[in-house]
């Protein structure tokens, strides 16, 4: 195997718009494997500070209306484009998954590795997704940070959102991303170039 095919799960890898996901949806035994998978995450303290939420068939609708009626209830203005964005929010891709990190303050492992953890949680899934054929995207957008969107969600008070992961079947080609090459993100570190301190 060359390095490029064992290294293709990672350059293969690109997001789809969530308006491109559609059916079919990963099968309950492939969304099964693909949790597990993502799931061999580093953990520093193996505290495990993440739980996923899973929102498929109707309960994809049902959020969006639900959304739509919070903010309507509390007087958010909403043109027509904004209230069909906010409907069809959770609507495009078959399956979206909610990676939440549940964080324990005042822990010897800080909060931000705690958080760390449920994000690379979240590109394991998006990884995995794309391994398995299918196309994927983390979003989070307004509802990962309004507080009752949040509730609606059950999400308490010491987690948060890291991200949603709509996963589908592409409906059609992406166009590749433009990626950084070696000699854009490396600099090699010298002891010479330290400064004194
Ligand atoms: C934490 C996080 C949140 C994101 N939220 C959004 C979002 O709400 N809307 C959006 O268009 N892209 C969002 N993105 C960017 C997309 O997931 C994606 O990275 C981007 O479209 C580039 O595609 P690529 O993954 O192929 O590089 C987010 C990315 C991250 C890491």
């Amino acid at each position: 195997m060359t390095v490029e095919s064992r290294l293709r799960p990672l350059t293969d890898r690109q997001s789809t718009p969530q308006r491109f996901l559609g059916l079919p949806a990963p099968t309950e035994s492939e969304l099964r494997a693909l949790i597990e998978a993502a799931a061999k995450v580093s953990d520093h303290g193996r505290l495990r500070p993440w739980r996923l939420l899973l929102i498929h068939g109707e309960a994809r609708d049902a959020l969006g209306q639900a959304l739509v009626d919070m903010r309507k209830a509390r007087g958010d203005e909403m043109d027509e484009a904004v209230l069909q964005k906010d409907l069809q929010r959770f609507s495009h891709a078959p399956v979206v998954i909610a990676v939440i990190a549940r964080l324990t303050p005042d822990h010897k492992i800080p909060e931000v590795e705690q958080l760390l953890s449920a994000a690379a949680l979240a590109q394991n899934l998006l990884i995995g997704a794309c391994a398995l054929g299918y196309g994927a995207i983390w979003l989070t957008g307004w509802p990962a940070y309004d507080e009752t969107a949040l509730r609606m969600l059950g999400v308490e008070s010491h987690e948060k959102v890291v991200g949603f992961i709509h996963i589908g079947t592409a409906q059609g080609e992406v166009p590749p991303r433009e990626r950084p090459s070696y000699e854009q993100l490396v600099r090699e570190w010298r002891p010479a170039d330290m400064p004194a301190i």
